[in-house]
């Protein structure tokens, strides 16, 4: 079990906003104090660039920049070399969903994902569905987005080349089982490429043990720092793809004849001059997330989960759309008011939820609405939050949350 009180101390936001019931960790997560004070530190004594500069600063954030990939090393269980950092998960996908769909996919080859995607992991396949002739194939779930193995083996086919979900579904915390789907995948010869976006804060992730070929991550959903994202590929597929974006530090020389020679992974994907002081701290959310462990954040999300979802479910007026989820993720909507109105009300009890469509617009086609209410917990949330969450959602009715606008 955690000591949570002792972890709240470490989150700055909690003193600061004593009433505040933070349960919008699925959109972003609050910062530990070893997060700020490696960023604060990097402008309050050691500002530079990286990759560039000859002075003691500057090799400084060499370091520190490059052994953040040593500490995502540990963290996914890879190679430092496989590690690439972005601006965000949207960035990752992007990227590798580019670079495989020219490498490794020609006009008429299948992607096969789901309706629960969110935007990021699936308007990148329809730009190469455009761009390139690929085509999108959707794999069916059941009501609460779930993927079963023996569905997704019938969806395969001989034209599918790449399989791309979400590992952990942004709106209903449908928990994907990745590693029997590469399994599949790669026995038909098809690429299994992840958005880990909403797995990779919550639980132990371990590229070899599920046998993935690429993996997609945001910084801002782990205590890191925002603009801040992880691009892992199997090093020889990072080898064969190309990058989307050129420029400065990628390159390790061009010719007035146009002949461009790239560096090695990971570098080949770092344009510009990247988030330094993000991925410095994001190396410090790594490391904070490692020292609690990955498996008691996963143990006490899913106990907190359960109870959570419990006791909504206490609630007569309340749709639950994700009743079974193993994950810290209540989604739901309160009969005859319209998501946002529940939020707005929520928010007057100093609740913090998001409401709509999550940015996940295709999931009607699963839950039949696209406007929902959900809570997404973070292993420093409490017992006593849910219940004050509860007693809040019980006041909810059309009129009380339509009252506030007057
Ligand atoms: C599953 C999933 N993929 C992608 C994204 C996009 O994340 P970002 O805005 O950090 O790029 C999100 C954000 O909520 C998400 O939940």
């Amino acid at each position: 079990m955690l000591d949570v009180a002792a972890i709240r101390k470490d989150f700055p936001m909690f003193e600061n906003n004593p009433d505040l019931i933070y349960f919008d960790n699925g959109a972003s997560t609050l910062k530990p104090q070893p997060v700020i004070d490696a960023v604060v530190d990097f402008y309050a004594r050691h500002t530079s660039n990286v990759h560039r500069g000859d002075y003691p600063i500057a090799r400084l954030n060499d370091e520190l920049y490059d052994g953040t990939r040593d500490i995502f090393a540990r963290f996914l269980n890879c190679s430092p070399q496989e590690v690439a950092f972005t601006h965000n998960v949207s960035a990752s996908m992007n990227e590798i969903i580019y670079g495989a769909a020219k490498a490794f996919m020609k006009p008429g080859d299948v992607i096969l994902t789901t309706q629960n995607e969110h935007a990021s992991n699936i308007m990148p396949w329809f730009k190469v569905q455009r761009d390139f002739g690929i085509k999108v194939e959707y794999i069916p779930t059941d009501v609460q987005g779930v993927v079963s193995a023996e569905d997704f083996e019938k969806a395969m086919h001989e034209g599918v080349k790449a399989v791309c979900v979400a590992q952990q579904t942004n709106v209903l915390a449908a928990v994907q089982p990745i590693k029997e789907m590469a399994r599949i995948a790669h026995e038909h010869g098809a690429l299994m490429i992840v958005d880990g976006a909403q797995s990779v804060p919550h639980m132990k992730t371990d590229v070899k043990d599920l046998d993935i070929d690429f993996l997609g991550f945001s910084g801002h959903k782990m205590c890191g720092p925002g603009g801040t994202g992880v691009l892992w590929g199997r090093y020889e597929l990072l080898e064969k793809i190309d990058p989307m974006i050129y420029g400065g530090d990628m390159n390790a020389r061009f010719y007035a004849d146009g002949k461009m020679l790239l560096q090695e992974p990971p570098m080949k994907f770092e344009y510009g001059t990247p988030n330094i002081e993000g991925v410095i701290g994001l190396g410090a959310a790594a490391e904070y997330l490692m020292k609690i462990g990955m498996d008691n954040i996963h143990a006490y999300e899913k106990e907190l989960g359960d109870y959570f979802r419990g006791r909504m479910k206490e609630i007569d007026t309340i749709t639950l759309y994700n009743p079974d989820s193993t994950a810290g993720v209540v989604t739901f909507n309160v009969k005859d008011v319209f998501a946002q109105d529940t939020a707005n009300f929520l928010a007057t009890k100093g609740i913090a939820v998001r409401s709509g469509n999550h940015c996940a617009k295709i999931l009607d086609g699963i839950i039949g609405t696209n406007s929902t209410v959900r809570a997404s917990l973070y292993f420093y949330n409490t017992f006593e939050e849910v219940d004050r969450f509860v007693e809040a959602v019980k006041e909810v009715t059309l009129e009380n949350a339509v009252s506030i606008f007057f």
